[in-house]
């Protein structure tokens, strides 16, 4: 049984996807879920589920030893960002090589970086008069939204489209695929670097 670490800062609606996925499963298990936000809805989620949850602060992130150290002690065979809005240390990306993955709501290499979430990603893609967006679930590395895709797909922008209904589509999507991605990267059935379908 592989043991799955959710970070999350906000509602945790990719979250509950993920946990819901894995209810009996055989082949992992959401073992806890960490937020850097204590009124963040994902804590509540962790709540109800029975999932154990920490909440970490500056000097989690300022000394993260304690944190690895827990991570691996666990083990965590996969870390999975879930809108988690905090840059993961250098320390701990190194320690935890392809191990550690991000959802980003946009087609990365675009629309990404420091500032990128939430509906300040959809904002842009509209304003640009972009004809697609999409998901991009990555590897991260020591910058914002730039390390190694795993998996991209599209969703096609209608001229009536909003913000809004943009943030909607998206959300399908990564509610459809991240816990199916999840489960793929823990059979070792994708990631390798470059594998992107
Ligand atoms: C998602 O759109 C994800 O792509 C982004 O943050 C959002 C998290 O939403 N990084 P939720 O907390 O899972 O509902």
């Amino acid at each position: 049984m592989k043991n799955i670490v959710i970070f999350a800062s906000g509602a945790g609606s990719n979250a509950q996807r993920i946990i819901d996925h894995f209810h009996g499963s055989e082949l992992g298990r959401v073992a806890l879920i960490v937020s850097n936000n204590p009124a963040a809805g994902v804590l509540n989620i962790a709540k109800q589920e029975g999932i154990p949850n920490l909440v970490i602060t500056r000097k989690h992130f300022l000394q993260p030893g304690g944190m690895i150290k827990l991570l691996q002690e666990l083990p965590a065979d996969l870390i999975v960002l879930a809108g988690f809005l905090r840059k993961i240390p250098a320390e701990m990306v190194q320690a935890f090589p392809e191990k550690i993955v991000n959802i980003h709501p946009a087609l990365l290499p675009q629309y990404g970086g420091s500032g990128m979430y939430g509906h300040h990603v959809h904002d842009a893609v509209i304003a640009a008069g972009e004809i697609k967006t999409g998901i991009t679930i990555h590897y991260i590395n020591e910058h914002y939204d730039e390390g190694p895709p795993i998996f991209r797909r599209t969703v096609d922008i209608d001229p009536s489209d909003t913000p809004q209904s943009l943030a909607w589509k998206v959300q399908q999507l990564e509610h459809d695929w991240y816990p199916r991605i999840i489960a793929d990267l823990l059979e070792g059935k994708r990631g390798k670097t470059g594998d992107i379908q």
